[in-house]
Protein backbone atom coordinates (compact mmCIF):
# COMPACT_ATOMS: atom_id res chain seq x y z
CA UNK A 1 0.00 0.00 0.00
CA UNK A 2 1.61 3.22 -1.07
CA UNK A 3 1.10 5.80 1.51
CA UNK A 4 2.62 9.61 0.93
CA UNK A 5 2.89 12.70 2.99
CA UNK A 6 2.93 15.60 1.32
CA UNK A 7 3.51 18.13 4.07
CA UNK A 8 5.96 16.34 6.12
CA UNK A 9 8.52 19.04 7.59
CA UNK A 10 6.21 20.87 9.63
CA UNK A 11 4.90 18.11 11.81
CA UNK A 12 8.37 16.29 11.88
CA UNK A 13 11.21 18.68 10.80
CA UNK A 14 13.55 15.94 12.01
CA UNK A 15 12.93 15.39 15.72
CA UNK A 16 10.63 12.90 15.62
CA UNK A 17 10.27 9.19 14.12
CA UNK A 18 7.81 7.97 10.96
CA UNK A 19 9.42 4.98 12.06
CA UNK A 20 6.05 3.57 12.56
CA UNK A 21 4.58 4.87 9.65
CA UNK A 22 7.02 3.39 7.26
CA UNK A 23 5.71 -0.18 8.52
CA UNK A 24 2.12 0.44 7.53
CA UNK A 25 3.06 0.10 3.73
CA UNK A 26 5.36 1.95 1.36
CA UNK A 27 5.48 5.21 2.98
CA UNK A 28 7.10 8.20 1.11
CA UNK A 29 7.70 11.69 2.75
CA UNK A 30 7.59 14.56 1.22
CA UNK A 31 9.00 18.23 3.29
CA UNK A 32 6.73 20.23 1.30
CA UNK A 33 4.75 20.40 -2.17
CA UNK A 34 3.49 23.16 -4.30
CA UNK A 35 0.00 23.07 -6.18
CA UNK A 36 1.78 21.67 -9.32
CA UNK A 37 3.56 18.94 -8.14
CA UNK A 38 0.31 17.23 -6.22
CA UNK A 39 -0.54 15.11 -8.60
CA UNK A 40 2.67 13.82 -9.53
CA UNK A 41 3.11 12.98 -6.22
CA UNK A 42 0.40 11.69 -4.74
CA UNK A 43 -1.04 9.61 -7.58
CA UNK A 44 -1.56 5.72 -7.01
CA UNK A 45 -1.51 6.70 -3.01
CA UNK A 46 -3.94 4.96 -1.09
CA UNK A 47 -3.48 7.06 1.90
CA UNK A 48 -2.29 10.85 1.22
CA UNK A 49 -1.23 12.43 4.48
CA UNK A 50 -1.46 16.24 4.08
CA UNK A 51 -1.69 19.10 6.43
CA UNK A 52 -2.23 22.51 4.53
CA UNK A 53 -2.10 22.02 0.84
CA UNK A 54 -5.55 22.33 -0.67
CA UNK A 55 -7.11 19.40 -1.90
CA UNK A 56 -9.97 20.31 -3.89
CA UNK A 57 -12.48 18.82 -6.55
CA UNK A 58 -10.26 18.43 -9.25
CA UNK A 59 -7.60 17.30 -7.43
CA UNK A 60 -9.62 14.37 -5.69
CA UNK A 61 -10.94 13.72 -9.26
CA UNK A 62 -7.24 13.03 -10.29
CA UNK A 63 -6.68 10.80 -7.35
CA UNK A 64 -9.68 8.96 -7.84
CA UNK A 65 -10.05 5.62 -7.82
CA UNK A 66 -6.80 4.71 -5.82
CA UNK A 67 -7.19 7.17 -3.28
CA UNK A 68 -8.97 5.86 -0.15
CA UNK A 69 -8.13 7.88 2.80
CA UNK A 70 -6.94 11.79 3.23
CA UNK A 71 -5.36 11.40 7.00
CA UNK A 72 -4.70 14.68 8.23
CA UNK A 73 -2.19 15.92 9.81
CA UNK A 74 -4.40 18.45 12.10
CA UNK A 75 -7.49 19.46 13.66
CA UNK A 76 -8.85 21.66 10.86
CA UNK A 77 -9.95 19.79 7.87
CA UNK A 78 -11.64 23.16 5.74
CA UNK A 79 -8.49 22.45 3.12
CA UNK A 80 -10.21 19.34 2.02
CA UNK A 81 -13.90 19.10 0.58
CA UNK A 82 -14.97 16.36 2.63
CA UNK A 83 -18.29 15.88 1.19
CA UNK A 84 -17.08 15.92 -2.36
CA UNK A 85 -14.60 13.57 -1.15
CA UNK A 86 -17.02 11.41 0.59
CA UNK A 87 -19.47 11.35 -3.16
CA UNK A 88 -15.72 9.51 -3.92
CA UNK A 89 -15.44 6.90 -1.26
CA UNK A 90 -12.78 8.75 0.15
CA UNK A 91 -12.81 8.98 3.51
CA UNK A 92 -11.02 11.89 5.73
CA UNK A 93 -9.81 11.38 9.35
CA UNK A 94 -8.46 14.41 11.59
CA UNK A 95 -6.89 14.89 14.81
CA UNK A 96 -8.70 15.71 17.08
CA UNK A 97 -7.64 17.47 20.87
CA UNK A 98 -4.41 16.55 20.35
CA UNK A 99 -3.10 20.34 20.52
CA UNK A 100 -5.68 21.03 23.42
CA UNK A 101 -3.55 22.15 26.09
CA UNK A 102 -0.92 24.12 24.18
CA UNK A 103 -3.40 26.10 22.03
CA UNK A 104 -5.11 26.88 25.61
CA UNK A 105 -0.88 27.86 26.96
CA UNK A 106 -0.53 30.38 23.73
CA UNK A 107 -3.84 31.84 24.43
CA UNK A 108 -2.47 33.17 27.98
CA UNK A 109 1.15 33.59 26.92
CA UNK A 110 -0.69 36.29 24.33
CA UNK A 111 -2.62 37.58 27.17
CA UNK A 112 0.07 37.69 30.01
CA UNK A 113 2.29 39.46 27.34
CA UNK A 114 -0.44 42.35 26.70
CA UNK A 115 -1.46 42.71 30.60
CA UNK A 116 2.14 42.34 31.86
CA UNK A 117 4.13 43.24 29.11
CA UNK A 118 7.28 40.77 30.04
CA UNK A 119 9.14 41.51 26.55
CA UNK A 120 8.78 45.19 26.76
CA UNK A 121 10.51 45.49 29.95
CA UNK A 122 13.21 42.78 30.03
CA UNK A 123 14.10 44.43 26.77
CA UNK A 124 14.36 47.88 28.77
CA UNK A 125 16.33 46.61 31.64
CA UNK A 126 18.42 45.04 29.33
CA UNK A 127 19.05 48.59 27.75
CA UNK A 128 19.86 49.73 30.91
CA UNK A 129 16.99 51.77 32.21
CA UNK A 130 16.61 50.15 35.45
CA UNK A 131 20.09 50.83 36.43
CA UNK A 132 19.73 54.48 35.73
CA UNK A 133 16.08 54.17 37.09
CA UNK A 134 15.59 56.85 40.55
CA UNK A 135 13.18 54.57 41.89
CA UNK A 136 13.39 50.80 42.76
CA UNK A 137 11.39 50.16 40.22
CA UNK A 138 9.52 51.62 36.75
CA UNK A 139 7.14 50.47 34.19
CA UNK A 140 6.39 51.19 30.30
CA UNK A 141 3.30 51.25 30.05
CA UNK A 142 -0.43 50.43 32.39
CA UNK A 143 -0.21 47.43 33.76
CA UNK A 144 -3.43 44.73 34.24
CA UNK A 145 -4.69 42.55 36.68
CA UNK A 146 -7.01 39.85 35.48
CA UNK A 147 -8.46 38.91 38.44
CA UNK A 148 -11.81 39.73 38.06
CA UNK A 149 -12.00 40.39 33.92
CA UNK A 150 -14.38 38.88 31.98
CA UNK A 151 -13.46 36.47 28.89
CA UNK A 152 -15.65 35.77 26.15
CA UNK A 153 -14.57 32.24 24.44
CA UNK A 154 -16.28 31.48 21.31
CA UNK A 155 -16.66 27.76 20.35
CA UNK A 156 -17.03 26.06 23.38
CA UNK A 157 -15.25 22.83 22.52
CA UNK A 158 -12.23 21.06 23.44
CA UNK A 159 -10.10 24.10 23.88
CA UNK A 160 -12.58 26.67 24.66
CA UNK A 161 -13.15 24.60 27.28
CA UNK A 162 -9.50 24.30 28.49
CA UNK A 163 -8.98 28.16 28.43
CA UNK A 164 -12.69 28.35 30.86
CA UNK A 165 -10.48 26.29 33.27
CA UNK A 166 -7.70 28.35 32.84
CA UNK A 167 -9.47 31.53 33.30
CA UNK A 168 -11.29 30.62 36.45
CA UNK A 169 -7.61 29.51 37.71
CA UNK A 170 -7.29 33.24 37.48
CA UNK A 171 -9.72 34.52 39.08
CA UNK A 172 -11.58 35.83 35.21
CA UNK A 173 -15.54 35.39 34.88
CA UNK A 174 -16.12 33.32 31.79
CA UNK A 175 -19.00 33.82 28.98
CA UNK A 176 -18.99 31.83 26.44
CA UNK A 177 -20.92 31.58 22.85
CA UNK A 178 -22.09 28.55 21.59
CA UNK A 179 -24.34 27.26 18.58
CA UNK A 180 -25.11 23.88 20.45
CA UNK A 181 -25.97 23.82 24.38
CA UNK A 182 -23.06 22.84 26.26
CA UNK A 183 -22.69 21.12 29.37
CA UNK A 184 -21.01 23.19 32.20
CA UNK A 185 -18.76 20.56 33.50
CA UNK A 186 -17.01 21.43 36.56
CA UNK A 187 -16.84 25.28 35.80
CA UNK A 188 -18.13 27.66 38.47
CA UNK A 189 -18.51 31.04 36.64
CA UNK A 190 -19.34 29.87 33.04
CA UNK A 191 -22.70 31.59 31.76
CA UNK A 192 -23.50 31.31 28.21
CA UNK A 193 -24.59 33.79 26.17
CA UNK A 194 -25.56 35.74 22.79
CA UNK A 195 -22.67 36.12 20.48
CA UNK A 196 -24.13 40.08 21.13
CA UNK A 197 -23.58 39.89 24.81
CA UNK A 198 -20.21 38.30 25.13
CA UNK A 199 -18.68 41.00 22.59
CA UNK A 200 -20.03 43.75 24.39
CA UNK A 201 -19.09 42.64 27.84
CA UNK A 202 -16.00 40.67 27.87
CA UNK A 203 -12.40 42.11 28.92
CA UNK A 204 -10.98 39.32 26.24
CA UNK A 205 -12.18 37.64 23.77
CA UNK A 206 -11.02 34.41 22.51
CA UNK A 207 -11.80 32.32 19.49
CA UNK A 208 -11.68 28.87 19.57
CA UNK A 209 -14.08 27.73 16.82
CA UNK A 210 -13.96 25.83 13.24
CA UNK A 211 -13.57 27.60 10.00
CA UNK A 212 -17.39 27.05 8.26
CA UNK A 213 -19.08 29.40 6.26
CA UNK A 214 -21.14 30.20 9.50
CA UNK A 215 -17.73 31.60 11.44
CA UNK A 216 -15.35 32.90 8.24
CA UNK A 217 -14.79 36.40 8.59
CA UNK A 218 -17.27 36.48 12.07
CA UNK A 219 -14.96 39.08 13.48
CA UNK A 220 -15.86 41.77 11.31
CA UNK A 221 -16.46 45.74 11.48
CA UNK A 222 -19.58 45.04 12.92
CA UNK A 223 -18.65 42.73 15.59
CA UNK A 224 -15.56 44.39 16.34
CA UNK A 225 -17.53 47.72 16.72
CA UNK A 226 -19.98 45.88 19.57
CA UNK A 227 -16.48 45.49 21.85
CA UNK A 228 -15.36 47.43 24.51
CA UNK A 229 -12.17 49.76 23.48
CA UNK A 230 -9.94 48.29 26.42
CA UNK A 231 -11.14 44.63 24.51
CA UNK A 232 -8.20 42.16 24.05
CA UNK A 233 -8.82 40.28 20.83
CA UNK A 234 -7.02 36.59 20.51
CA UNK A 235 -7.28 34.32 17.74
CA UNK A 236 -6.04 30.73 18.10
CA UNK A 237 -8.51 29.06 15.76
CA UNK A 238 -8.14 30.34 11.88
CA UNK A 239 -7.33 33.26 9.89
CA UNK A 240 -10.51 33.76 8.04
CA UNK A 241 -12.70 33.82 10.78
CA UNK A 242 -11.86 37.70 11.17
CA UNK A 243 -12.24 40.28 8.68
CA UNK A 244 -8.57 41.19 8.65
CA UNK A 245 -8.50 44.70 7.23
CA UNK A 246 -11.15 45.74 9.60
CA UNK A 247 -9.35 44.52 13.06
CA UNK A 248 -6.35 46.31 11.33
CA UNK A 249 -8.08 49.51 11.62
CA UNK A 250 -10.22 49.01 14.65
CA UNK A 251 -6.09 48.46 16.20
CA UNK A 252 -4.94 51.69 14.75
CA UNK A 253 -7.91 53.70 15.92
CA UNK A 254 -7.50 52.42 19.15
CA UNK A 255 -11.28 50.79 18.83
CA UNK A 256 -9.87 47.99 20.80
CA UNK A 257 -6.86 47.86 22.73
CA UNK A 258 -5.08 44.55 21.70
CA UNK A 259 -4.97 41.31 19.49
CA UNK A 260 -2.98 38.59 19.47
CA UNK A 261 -2.76 36.24 16.62
CA UNK A 262 -1.99 32.98 15.89
CA UNK A 263 -3.32 32.49 12.61
CA UNK A 264 -3.88 34.40 9.20
CA UNK A 265 -6.11 34.31 6.62
CA UNK A 266 -3.01 33.54 4.44
CA UNK A 267 0.18 31.71 5.47
CA UNK A 268 2.74 31.90 5.76
CA UNK A 269 1.82 36.07 5.95
CA UNK A 270 1.54 38.01 2.99
CA UNK A 271 4.03 41.19 3.29
CA UNK A 272 0.98 43.18 2.56
CA UNK A 273 -1.24 41.93 5.29
CA UNK A 274 -2.53 45.13 7.16
CA UNK A 275 -1.89 43.12 10.82
CA UNK A 276 1.54 42.67 10.54
CA UNK A 277 2.31 46.79 11.45
CA UNK A 278 -0.75 47.27 12.98
CA UNK A 279 -0.45 48.89 16.63
CA UNK A 280 -0.79 46.35 19.79
CA UNK A 281 -0.82 43.12 17.48
CA UNK A 282 1.54 40.60 18.43
CA UNK A 283 1.22 37.71 16.00
CA UNK A 284 3.12 34.23 16.47
CA UNK A 285 3.38 32.19 12.68
CA UNK A 286 1.05 29.05 13.92
CA UNK A 287 2.82 27.65 16.51
CA UNK A 288 0.54 26.94 18.99
CA UNK A 289 0.23 23.30 17.88
CA UNK A 290 4.11 22.93 17.71
CA UNK A 291 5.65 22.07 20.90
CA UNK A 292 7.52 18.77 20.50
CA UNK A 293 5.04 16.80 22.54
CA UNK A 294 2.33 18.06 21.04
CA UNK A 295 3.77 16.94 17.58
CA UNK A 296 4.66 13.48 19.08
CA UNK A 297 0.62 12.66 19.88
CA UNK A 298 -0.31 13.90 16.37
CA UNK A 299 2.06 11.80 15.41
CA UNK A 300 0.84 8.73 17.64
CA UNK A 301 -3.09 9.53 16.48
CA UNK A 302 -2.23 9.92 12.76
CA UNK A 303 -0.54 6.33 13.39
CA UNK A 304 -3.89 4.96 14.69
CA UNK A 305 -5.55 6.87 12.51
CA UNK A 306 -4.21 4.80 9.08
CA UNK A 307 -3.81 1.81 10.82
CA UNK A 308 -7.99 2.09 11.70
CA UNK A 309 -8.27 2.33 8.06
CA UNK A 310 -6.10 -0.87 7.28
CA UNK A 311 -8.42 -2.52 9.69
CA UNK A 312 -11.09 -2.22 8.08
CA UNK A 313 -12.45 0.81 10.68
CA UNK A 314 -11.64 4.36 10.33
CA UNK A 315 -11.84 6.84 13.49
CA UNK A 316 -11.34 10.44 13.83
CA UNK A 317 -13.83 10.63 10.54
CA UNK A 318 -14.80 14.21 9.74
CA UNK A 319 -16.76 13.12 6.27
P1 LIG B 1 -13.70 21.38 18.83
O1 LIG B 1 -14.34 20.75 17.65
O2 LIG B 1 -13.52 20.58 20.08
O3 LIG B 1 -14.50 22.72 19.23
C1 LIG B 1 -15.01 23.63 18.30
C2 LIG B 1 -16.30 24.18 18.88
O4 LIG B 1 -16.75 25.25 18.06
C3 LIG B 1 -17.41 23.15 18.94
O5 LIG B 1 -17.89 23.05 20.27
C4 LIG B 1 -18.50 23.71 18.02
O6 LIG B 1 -19.79 23.48 18.52
C5 LIG B 1 -18.17 25.20 18.05
N1 LIG B 1 -18.72 25.92 16.89
C6 LIG B 1 -19.03 25.44 15.66
N2 LIG B 1 -19.57 26.43 14.90
C7 LIG B 1 -19.59 27.54 15.67
C8 LIG B 1 -20.06 28.86 15.48
N3 LIG B 1 -20.63 29.24 14.32
N4 LIG B 1 -19.94 29.74 16.49
C9 LIG B 1 -19.37 29.39 17.67
N5 LIG B 1 -18.95 28.13 17.95
C10 LIG B 1 -19.05 27.23 16.94
O7 LIG B 1 -12.28 21.93 18.33
P2 LIG B 1 -11.03 22.37 19.19
O8 LIG B 1 -10.10 21.23 19.39
O9 LIG B 1 -11.49 23.11 20.38
O10 LIG B 1 -10.31 23.37 18.16
C11 LIG B 1 -10.93 24.57 17.76
C12 LIG B 1 -10.24 25.13 16.54
O11 LIG B 1 -8.91 25.51 16.88
C13 LIG B 1 -10.06 24.10 15.39
O12 LIG B 1 -11.18 24.08 14.53
C14 LIG B 1 -8.82 24.57 14.67
O13 LIG B 1 -9.19 25.35 13.57
C15 LIG B 1 -8.10 25.44 15.71
N6 LIG B 1 -6.80 24.90 16.08
C16 LIG B 1 -5.70 25.71 15.93
C17 LIG B 1 -4.45 25.25 16.26
C18 LIG B 1 -3.24 26.13 16.13
O14 LIG B 1 -2.13 25.61 16.05
N7 LIG B 1 -3.39 27.44 16.11
C19 LIG B 1 -4.24 23.87 16.75
C20 LIG B 1 -5.47 23.13 16.94
C21 LIG B 1 -6.70 23.64 16.60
Amino acid sequence: MKIVNLDGFTTNPGDLSWENINQLGEYTVYDRTNKEQIIERAKGAEVLVINKTVIDRNLLDALSPELKLIALQSTGYNVVDCAYAKSLGITVSNIPSYSTDAVAQLVFAFILQITNKVSLHSEAVRNGEWCSCPDFCFWKSPLTELSGKTIGIIGFGAIGRKVAEISEAFGIKVLAYSPRPKEKGSLKTIEFVSLDELLSSSDIITCHCPLTADTEKMINKENISKMKKSAVFINTSRGPVVDEQALADALNKGLIAAAGLDVLETEPAKENNPLLKAKNCYITPHIAWAAQETRQRLLNILEDNIRAYINGKPQNVVN
